[in-house]
């Protein structure tokens, strides 16, 4: 079975590249490495000891799409290209709605033309807003904050419509909740240009010391300790979700969609104590203001893709901030040395 996964280069990508060559598929990337690096990839071929193809390219040009179709011929497709700042987006709507939506409207025309219409849509929890109540079910309300969530929210309605039009396709949306840690092999992880957006990426590269001090966005929150409370799952987690997925992809089911989280929610302070358990180092930090945007607490009920993919995440808190950790440690300038 061939698998093309687009922005496969990047950090869910990579890790779902080596679980999905490590379960025996053929895989390509199609990646314009816009916000990876190449050497990712280099890095999930000496994890495997095995090989991918790698196509350099843009969503945005639709005659590479076609050509790489033609040329690899995939049975299914991952797709996680995309932008993905959440400040940035609301900074340039333009060039999100562009990137996200025209990016995939150009692979989904490439794929009803030539096939196949087997799709996974990387997705997040973002699409449920702030929710009324917790745990957060699939079936909940969707809504959008900022244009990086409505990218997300827009490409599941697009499907949504494209799978009412011809039933031909199947379809599933997995809903990422907060995705943190890194393969065990410390070869492959998470990689932001510039200063992090993101809670745990902050976190190392205060343990590093590459930054000072931690902000925590908010205390006073109605959450245990006043902190920010999310639903940390581990990438490899996250990654063997989707290979769960494809079976069930391949028996036609349709449209689907798939909380995968752990459904559990762990506070800023909890991570901070997780981090500092796994570095050995204080992590300083500083409460500020709480951040314009951001929901007291989201964390998933994931029954739904236990029972109906036999999936669920394994890994703890601590073997999280372990991997994060020793990803960190290994690649202070992550793929750039
Ligand atoms: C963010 C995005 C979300 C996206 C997800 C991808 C925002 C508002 N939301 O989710 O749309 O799908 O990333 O992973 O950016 N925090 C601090 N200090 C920091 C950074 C974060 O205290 O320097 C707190 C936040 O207030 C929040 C928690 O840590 O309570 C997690 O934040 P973050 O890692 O940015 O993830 P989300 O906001 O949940």
């Amino acid at each position: 079975m061939k698998i093309l996964v687009t922005g496969g280069a990047g950090y869910i990508g990579s890790h779902t590249c080596v679980e999905l060559l490590q379960e025996g598929y053929d895989v390509a990337v199609l990646d314009n490495l816009s916000n990876s690096s190449k050497e990712s990839l280099i890095r999930v071929e000496k994890i495997t000891k095995k090989s991918l193809a790698f196509f350099h390219a843009d969503l945005l040009d639709t005659a590479a799409v076609t050509q790489i179709f033609s040329r690899f011929r995939p049975d299914a497709v991952i797709h996680f290209a995309g932008l993905k700042a959440v400040g940035e987006s609301v900074t340039m709507p333009l060039t999100y709605f562009h990137n996200n939506i025209t990016g995939t409207l150009n692979l989904l025309s490439v794929m009803a033309q030539s096939g196949p219409k087997n799709i996974v849509f990387s997705s997040s929890a973002t699409v449920y807003g702030d929710p009324a109540s917790l745990p957060i079910t699939e079936d909940f309300p969707l809504s959008a904050a900022n244009p990086y969530g409505r990218t997300k929210l827009m490409i599941e309605e697009i499907l949504t419509d494209l799978f009412h039009a011809d039933p031909e396709w199947n379809i599933a949306l997995l809903r990422y909740f907060n995705p943190m840690g890194a393969h065990a092999s410390g070869l492959i992880g998470e990689d932001p240009q510039g200063i992090p957006n993101n809670l745990v990426p902050f976190i190392s590269r205060v343990a590093i010391g590459s930054l000072d001090r931690l902000q925590v966005f908010g205390n006073d929150y109605d959450t245990p300790d006043g902190t920010g409370v999310r639903d940390f799952i581990h990438v490899t987690d996250l990654a063997c979700g989707h290979i769960k997925t494809l079976p069930k992809l391949f028996s036609n089911p349709g449209i689907v969609t798939y909380n995968l989280g752990t459904g559990r929610g762990y506070s800023v302070l909890e991570m901070v104590e997780g981090f500092q358990r796994a570095c050995g180092c204080s992590i300083p930090y500083d409460i500020v203001p709480r951040r314009p945007g951001d929901i007291a607490a989201c964390w998933a009920d994931p029954t739904k893709a236990k029972k109906e993919l036999g999936w669920e995440a394994v890994k703890t808190l601590d073997d999280m901030c372990k991997d994060t950790w020793n990803w960190q440690k290994n690649n202070p300038q992550g793929y750039a040395a």
